[in-house]
Order: structure tokens, then C-alpha cells, then sequence
């Protein structure tokens, strides 16, 4: 039986579905049997960062009771099965939690982790997939109103007891205007798992719409989406500050000195 790790955020933007992809691509590139699913239904775009955008069939439609979940899964070249979320408009409809547990529960029956980008904030499209999570990491940037709405999320998740296992910190910039790794470790009393960088390739991953351990898979961003992936296959989120520091000055130096950036 697989678990499933949604992928949650206070704030909209700050790297959910990025976060999602490499991480789905990376535990598949260790040869874990994946599903990557959409459930940000009224603005999905998984697909677009895997450059697959034509799906006719899927999670909507599947919500819906108009399609069989196995037609709605599509195999990846990158290594992991695809459920995606529908592009048009007109195709949400409120959640069917009922339904939607249906469709967890059978995805993890055959995979050993499924990965669950979702809705930001607390609206009960993101909340009918944050009560289904097994385990729950939130992503955020290290500024202010992004913490502070994650902290909600942190605390609404608690409260209905799903384990808020981790913090991935994203778009870091080191300058002083940053919020401190401390400081947000102890306001969302939740450990921080990874600290990703603000990385100008993201953009050309987009672009090229491939997730960027395999667009820049020697960068330092890409090297961090794979220790991500470790510490979510062993259940070793927690990480001392001066360690994730320490790793990240060690990272950027052995990548320096192999003549990567
Ligand atoms: N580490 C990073 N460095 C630079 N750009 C980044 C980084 N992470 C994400 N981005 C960029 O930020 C934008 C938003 O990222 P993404 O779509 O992953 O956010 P999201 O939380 O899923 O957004 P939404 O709430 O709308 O679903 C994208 O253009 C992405 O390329
Ligand atoms: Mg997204």
C-alpha cells in the first residue's frame, strides 16, 4: 500500500506544482512506482510544466463518474503514471469527498507513492484533499505573508490531525530581506526538510516543459530535489538547521569545484 504526500501551500505561486514534479520525477528515477496527480481541479497545470496538455480523459472526469479511473492515468516518459486535472473551465464541479478517497485509496493500491499537488490555501477544494493526505508538506517562499498564510494551513491541518511532516522552503535568496530558516522553523513548528534555491533555470524548465532535475540535473537545485526525495522515502524530514546550512555550502562547493553552478 502506497502513500500518499499532498503537496499543500498557504499562499498561491510559490512552487507547489515545481515541487511536485521533481519530486515525482526524482523517487521515480530511483526506480519507485509513482503517480503524480493533479488535484488542483480548478487551476490545474501539472501538465503544463510535463508538456501535456491534450488528456481526454481526467480526475474531473473521473470525479464526475464519466470516465474509469485506469483510463485517466497516463504513463510519463520520465518514469512515473500521470493523473491529470482538466484545463477547461467549464469541467469543475464540486468535490465528491466520498469519490475522491475512492480514487486515492485505489491509486495507492498500486503504486508505492502518490505524490498530490493541490489548491493553495484553505478553500474546500484544497481541503478535501488535505484531510486525505497520509502525510503533508507544505511549501512556501521564506517571506512573510507566504509564512504566515502556510502557518494557517499548518495549524487547520493539525487540528483535523493530518501529520504536517515537512517544509519545503523555496526560492531562497540568502540577501537580508529573507525571513531566517529559524525563524520559520518555529513559526510553522514544523521542520524544514529542503531549502531550494530561486534558480533563473526554473524558467527555461518551463519552458521546456521538463522538470529540472532532468533540465539541470548537476545544478544544486536539481541535487536538492533528490535528497528531498531520500528523506521522503525514509521518513527523515527533520533536519538541523546547521546541517541543511552545512549541506547546501557542501553541495554548492563539490558543484563548484566539477565546474557546475
Ligand atoms: N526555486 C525556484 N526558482 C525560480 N523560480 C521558481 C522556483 N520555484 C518555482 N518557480 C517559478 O514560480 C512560478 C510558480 O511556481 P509553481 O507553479 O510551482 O507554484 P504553485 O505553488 O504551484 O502555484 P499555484 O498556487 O498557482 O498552483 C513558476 O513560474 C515557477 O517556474
Ligand atoms: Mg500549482
Amino acid at each position: 500500500m502506497g502513500k500518499l504526500i499532498v503537496i499543500s501551500s498557504g499562499k498561491g505561486g510559490v512552487g507547489k506544482t515545481t515541487t511536485s514534479v521533481n519530486l515525482a520525477s526524482a523517487l521515480a528515477k530511483q526506480e519507485r512506482n509513482v503517480v503524480l496527480v493533479d488535484a488542483n481541479l480548478t487551476t490545474p497545470n501539472v501538465g503544463l510544466h510535463l508538456g501535456l496538455t491534450k488528456f481526454p480523459v481526467t480526475l474531473n472526469d473521473v470525479l464526475k463518474g464519466e470516465a474509469n479511473l485506469t483510463d485517466s492515468l497516463y504513463i510519463h516518459p520520465l518514469g512515473f503514471k500521470l493523473l491529470p486535472g482538466s484545463l477547461s473551465v467549464r469541467s469543475f464541479a464540486e468535490i465528491n469527498s466520498r469519490k475522491l478517497k475512492k480514487v486515492f485509496d485505489d491509486l495507492k493500491e498500486m503504486s508505492d507513492y502518490v505524490i498530490v499537488d493541490s489548491a493553495a490555501g484553505l478553500g474546500s477544494e484544497a481541503l478535501s484533499v488535505i484531510k486525505l493526505a497520509d502525510e503533508l508538506i507544505i511549501v512556501t517562499n521564506p517571506e512573510l505573508p507566504a509564512v504566515t498564510d502556510a502557518f494557517k494551513v499548518v495549524t487547520v491541518a493539525k487540528e483535523i490531525g493530518i501529520p504536517v511532516k515537512g517544509v519545503v522552503l523555496n526560492r531562497v535568496r540568502r540577501n537580508n530581506y529573507d525571513l531566517g530558516l529559524r525563524a520559520i522553523e518555529s513559526l510553522l513548528e514544523t521542520p524544514i526538510t529542503s531549502v531550494i534555491e530561486d534558480d533563473k533555470n526554473m524558467r527555461q524548465a518551463v519552458y521546456r516543459k521538463k522538470p529540472i532535475i532532468h533540465i539541470r540535473p548537476n545544478s544544486h537545485t536539481a541535487q536538492q530535489y533528490h535528497l528531498l526525495a531520500d528523506r521522503v522515502h525514509k521518513g527523515e524530514y527533520e533536519r538541523r538547521i546547521e546541517e541543511l546550512e552545512a549541506e547546501n555550502s557542501f553541495l554548492r562547493s563539490v558543484l563548484r569545484g566539477l565546474g557546475f553552478n
